[in-house]
């Protein structure tokens, strides 16, 4: 199979051409893929009709198959997910049918996170699928960790050396409280895993920021008003325009990202629209 891998003009993604996720990828294609990904952190392939189960046989060309947020946060299937999608999908959608919610997320905005850094071993990576597009909106962003870590100033980095951050379990990525978790005031008891905030990825040793979200992240060990003052520091720095590349998809497009080394961000669109996306992870490592 040929395949084209073409560069974005930010600092991270590429778009893969010549690659249809629908049908089997011969070995070489998959290791070609896997390099694309280490290489530039983001992948698009463009409109292409992918059902569940061919996004899931897909998905684990970039590793073994993950389990979704709710499945990490030990939560089972919602109840709002269609029948026909298995428990291993995350549907994205502010879609109701009969009053009922058919995914998650809403319509608003996403802040900037890391897939399911809340969980002991988060993804190594997501591919997202789109089914159904808002007429404007929507857009997702990815930001570059990598760069975000090697341009950190000195000062900061060694103010977080050897820190770690509690990643709040309490939050989804549209900031809604999770109904099975109650409100935490003291941030220093948010129940959630301890990650490094500089992140080794083991297979090629490259160092990156680890933030997860803002939203109940704390720094362990510290005060509480230290803890704010560092985070608040460290996120200023990390999300600026020049690292970021911004995806206005088209139907069909599968976008696969490294979720290691990336954090993405949904801008909202109008509720009058629909919008559905099918989301598959990749398992991970434990950050270190
Ligand atoms: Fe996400």
């Amino acid at each position: 199979m040929t395949i084209d891998i073409i560069p974005t003009s930010a600092k991270l993604g590429a778009e893969i051409r010549g690659v249809d996720p629908a049908t089997d990828i011969d070995p070489n294609t998959q290791k070609r893929l896997r390099a694309a990904l280490a290489d530039h952190s983001v992948l698009l392939i463009r409109g292409q009709s992918l059902a569940v189960d061919d996004q899931i046989r897909f998905a684990q060309c970039f590793g073994d198959l993950g389990a979704i947020a709710d499945t990490l946060l030990g939560l089972g299937k919602r109840d709002y997910q269609p029948d026909e999608i298995p428990e291993c999908v995350s549907v994205i959608s502010n879609i109701k049918i009969d009053g009922k919610n058919i995914g998650g997320l809403g319509d608003g905005e996403c802040f900037w996170h890391t897939d399911s850094g809340f969980a002991e071993t988060p993804p190594s990576a997501s591919v997202l699928h789109s089914v159904e597009l808002p007429a404007n909106g929507g857009n997702t962003a990815f930001l570059d960790m990598i760069d975000a870590l090697d341009t950190l100033p000195a000062d900061l980095r060694s103010r977080i050396e050897g820190h770690s951050i509690r990643h709040s379990q309490v939050y989804d990525s549209a900031g809604t409280k999770r109904p099975a978790y109650d409100e935490v005031s003291d941030i220093t008891q948010a129940p959630g895993p301890e990650h490094p905030i500089i992140r080794t990825i083991p297979e090629s040793g490259q160092q990156c920021l680890y933030l997860g979200r803002r939203l109940g992240a704390y720094i362990v060990g510290l005060p509480v008003e230290e803890s704010e003052a560092l985070l608040d520091a460290l996120w200023e720095h990390t999300v600026q325009d020049h690292r970021i590349w911004s995806h206005k998809w088209g139907l069909g497009d599968t976008v696969i990202w490294d979720n290691r080394v990336t954090m993405h961000h949904r801008d909202p669109f109008d509720p009058a629209d629909r919008r559905r996306l099918h989301k598959v992870q990749v398992a991970g490592e434990r950050p270190r």
